[in-house]
């Protein structure tokens, strides 16, 4: 994997070569399984191991409400749990329908036992629910 450089100063630089966002502890991810992380101001991730190499995916299908952590992998598939649809983890790219869009990932770093996800800007739903007020 091409290495990644991370900006270790600068309190508030809106232009970054790549950001890096720590996720969990590689210890945290089930071997060959998923790891749902909350962030602020974004949609959950998900962060996969297989065998030693770790992946980042939005954790929501990009065919409904399915939770990508709690799919299976299957080589480097991940099949979400809902309708069985399926993505390839290192690209993002639909295997298995009924996903036709693809699902984004994010470059993962494994730097000294913890995970960390060029995660880029956070990108929110503009589709908010109304609540509250
Ligand atoms: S919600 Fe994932 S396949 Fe339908």
């Amino acid at each position: 994997m091409a290495g990644l450089s991370t900006t270790g100063t600068g309190s508030n630089s809106l232009q970054t070569s790549l950001h890096l966002t720590r996720l969990c502890r590689a210890a945290d991810v089930p071997e060959d399984g998923g790891l749902r992380v909350e962030l602020p101001g974004r949609l959950p991730v998900a962060v996969f191991r297989v065998g030693s190499e770790y992946f980042v995916t939005d954790d929501r299908c990009t065919h409904g409400e399915g939770p990508l952590s709690d799919g299976t992998i299957i080589g480097e598939e991940i099949v979400c749990p809902f309708h069985m649809g399926a993505f390839c983890l290192r690209t993002g790219e639909p295997t298995a329908p009924p996903c036709v869009e693809p699902l984004r990932t994010y470059a993962a770093v494994n730097r000294d036992g913890e995970i960390f996800g060029a995660l880029s800007a956070p990108h929110v739903e503009q589709s908010r629910a109304a609540h509250g007020g």
